[in-house]
């Protein structure tokens, strides 16, 4: 597929690295199809992050991404999913990859700085969770990226 879904994460955000961030999406060759700064209450983040309900760590999830605002992202490139999640590296900072966003910037396993999609379906789901059609699509019904 050619779109993903991102966020630059509470800690990222309060840290200042918004913008290093974004060079690094830009410089790996994704376009911004849609992008705001906002904020969730737990009422959002929750349904937000409703596969997640039964794991260990959701109420951690819940409270960290309630904590501060986010940079949510809409972008586009060809195998978006699968190369955004490489240029993140692995969930836990401490084994992401040399080079990686997580690695550059991330704290620990729950301050980890940025979020990618797992898959086309979910990438789809995340985007129109956070933005309306009209923000993402042509009039045409094509995605704009
Ligand atoms: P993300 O959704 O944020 O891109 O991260 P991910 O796919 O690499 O990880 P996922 O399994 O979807 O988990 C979502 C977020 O929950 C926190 N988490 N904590 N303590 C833990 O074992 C644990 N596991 C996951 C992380 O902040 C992760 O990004
Ligand atoms: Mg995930």
């Amino acid at each position: 597929g050619k779109i993903t879904f991102s966020m630059i994460k509470p800690d990222a955000v309060a840290n200042g690295h918004t913008g290093a961030i974004l060079k690094m999406i830009n410089d790996a060759g994704f376009r911004i199809v849609a992008m705001k700064q906002a904020r969730m209450g737990a009422i959002q983040a929750a349904k937000f992050y409703e596969i997640h309900k039964e794991r260990s760590f959701f109420q951690e999830l819940i409270d960290f991404m309630t904590s501060g605002p986010f940079v949510a992202l809409v972008l586009e490139k060809d195998n978006a999913v699968e190369d955004f999640r490489k240029l993140i590296g692995a969930t836990d900072p401490q084994k992401a990859a040399p080079g990686t966003i997580r690695n550059l910037f991330a704290k620990n396993i729950d301050a980890n700085a940025v979020h990618g999609s797992d898959s086309d379906a979910n990438a789809i789901r995340e985007a129109s969770f956070h933005f309306a059609g009209l923000e993402m699509f042509d009039k045409d019904g094509n995605c704009m990226g």
